[in-house]
């Protein structure tokens, strides 16, 4: 077993050696949506890695990919899908913000202020700024992210497809 902390979590959660980092995320009861079911292709289970960096897994051919396409892609970035616990002393942060999962989502919101960033699930972009407030026309301008998600599942599907057919 290995132990880590999850930011804003004072107690370490301790996890299987070799496994993923989103196993302590869950475990700390954090959200995390994981919109591409855990095929590094999308933005809603970035994290900072605070300390220990050298404790997990190398970055993954799927992470050098992934990550630079990230709006707040920093040099501690990683995806926590695919970074595996090797050691103890991992510590990583969650950025603040909430995945859009759909547009029509936010429909119950109109009229009122995003209490944080509401962001683009697949790269991490800014759709709306903490503060502003969610109107129908920003909504209906939002109908792109919906189809980028559509897209973010067919090339999921494919990726199972192909790795069935490898089998
Ligand atoms: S869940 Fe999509 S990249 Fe990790």
């Amino acid at each position: 077993m290995k132990s880590v902390v999850v930011a804003a979590h004072q107690d370490p959660v301790s996890v299987s050696t070799n496994s993923r980092v989103v196993e302590a995320v869950l475990a700390c009861q954090e959200k995390l949506p994981m919109a591409c079911g855990g095929k590094g292709l999308c933005a809603t289970c970035h994290v900072h890695v605070l300390e220990g960096a050298d404790k997990l897994s190398p970055i993954t051919p799927r992470e050098k990919l992934a990550l630079p396409m990230l709006a707040e892609q920093q040099p501690n970035s990683r995806l926590a899908c695919q970074a595996k616990v090797l050691g103890d002393g991992v510590k990583i942060s969650l950025p603040r913000v909430a995945y859009l999962d759909a547009s029509s989502t936010l429909e119950r919101l109109i009229g009122r202020r995003a209490e944080m960033p509401i962001v683009h699930p697949v790269h991490g972009r800014v759709l709306i700024a903490a503060g502003k407030i969610i109107t129908r026309s920003r909504i209906q301008e939002l109908a792109f992210v919906d189809v980028d998600i559509q897209e973010m599942q067919s090339r999921c599907q494919s990726i199972e497809k192909n790795s069935y057919s490898e089998r």
